[in-house]
């Protein structure tokens, strides 16, 4: 096989920016588009001169096609990663993973036992920014990390304030703005820095008002195995161009990273393995640009590594039980929230193990205050 022939599921915003990173890369071949509403598809066909399947299944029968991207609303994600998996197809599909862990389970025993690949695309593990930034704390730069904050904020109003739109429904997104921009956050902060422990979160309904919406605004304190401890601030009600920021605050430096700035991440060391530049605030060259150019740069660096893994046969560097974790945490968060209570990974597994995480986003509407 020398290209991926592909095949996308959900024909909405994720998937023009996925079409856009296949459409520069040598080792992606969209081939087929499929939507509940036959309108997107056909404009996304009709971009990238694709054919339009009129179901999924069908799709799936294509001996044409060697992979499906999921870019379907969360709660739309396990059904066809199983139906892909049984069917031979490799699957790149959207983050969150699922809205509850036993479908997070689902699609990563049916990936393995049909022996294809399975990755969810979780752009922020492909940013260099980011990238850049675990190696800083890997190389001893900052010392150990004691503290760190994290940032995202976008305008999702226009989605939110439809009723009947899945964005911020706890039965068809597992939760608001937690569990769609958070589980980013939190997918590269294990990576980073090793696994939660506890956390503690407030939800906020602020602009929507809506009775069966979920929460508009998120703040999460957090505490890692490793001691360190942590703020996670999340916002679907910001009125300026979408940001991320995090900050990481450690015995010998810190690190600040802002995606608006042209040179992402500042770092400033008292460590020797700095060298140079030690004792100075100082920003190392990084493959960047200001939004929306690091979706663009991101999008296409994760596709790519999606592509090499069917191409080599090789396993996803994000790997699913990394993208389960961050739900995980998530849930751990809502758990919290819904307590009002700090939240012990200890409490997430005894829900797992009685009532099921369901549970957990089940009432989500009514938590936030
Ligand atoms: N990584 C990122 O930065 C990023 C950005 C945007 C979205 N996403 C993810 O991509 C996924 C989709 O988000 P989006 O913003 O593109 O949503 P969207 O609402 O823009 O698009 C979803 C598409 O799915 C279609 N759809 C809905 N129900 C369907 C069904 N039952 N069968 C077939 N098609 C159906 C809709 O018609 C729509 O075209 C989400 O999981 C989201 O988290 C990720």
């Amino acid at each position: 096989m020398k290209q991926v022939r592909i095949g996308v599921l959900g024909c909405g915003t994720a998937a023009h920016f996925h079409a856009a990173a296949f459409r520069s890369s040598q080792k992606i071949k969209m081939m087929s588009a499929f939507d509940a509403n036959y309108e997107n598809a056909k404009k996304l066909a009709d971009i990238y001169n694709l054919t339009v399947s009129k179901t999924y299944q069908d799709m799936l029968k294509n001996d044409e096609i060697d992979a499906v991207l999921i870019t379907l609303p969360h709660h739309l994600h396990t059904e066809p990663t199983v139906a892909a998996a049984e069917a031979g197809k490799h699957i790149l599909c959207e983050k969150p993973m699922a809205p509850t862990l036993e479908e997070c389970d689902k699609m990563i025993k049916a990936a393995k036992k049909a022996g294809v690949k399975l990755m969810i695309a979780e752009n922020h593990r492909f940013l260099p920014a980011h990238g850049l930034i675990k190696k800083t704390l890997d190389d001893g730069l900052i010392g150990k990390p004691l503290l760190v904050r994290g940032y995202e904020g976008v305008d999702e109003t226009p989605d939110l304030s439809k009723p009947e739109h899945w964005k911020g429904s706890p039965e068809k997104a597992g939760g608001g703005v937690l569990m769609d921009a958070a589980v980013h956050k939190f997918a590269i902060l294990n990576w980073m820095l090793g696994d939660m422990a506890s956390a503690y979160c407030w939800l906020a309904k602020q602009v929507i008002k809506l009775e069966n919406k979920a929460e508009d605004n998120a703040m999460t304190f957090l505490k890692f195995e490793s001691g360190c401890i942590g703020e996670i601030v999340v916002s679907d009600t910001v009125f300026s161009p979408p940001n991320n920021r995090l900050e990481f605050y450690g015995t010998e430096g810190t690190i600040l990273e802002d995606h608006s700035w042209k040179k992402p991440v500042q770092i400033f060391s008292t460590a020797k393995e700095a060298g140079e530049n030690r004792h100075q605030w100082f920003s190392p060259e990084v493959e960047h640009d200001t939004f929306p150019g690091y979706y663009i740069i991101s999008f296409h660096k994760e596709d790519e590594h999606f592509a090499e893994c069917v191409l080599e046969d090789k396993e996803p560097v994000f790997t699913p039980e990394e993208a389960k974790n961050a739900v995980a945490v998530v849930l751990l968060c809502y758990l919290s929230a819904k307590t009002g209570k700090i939240a012990i990974w200890s409490d997430l597994e005894k829900v797992a193990s009685t009532k099921g995480t369901r549970s957990i986003i089940k009432g989500l509407e009514k938590v936030a205050i």
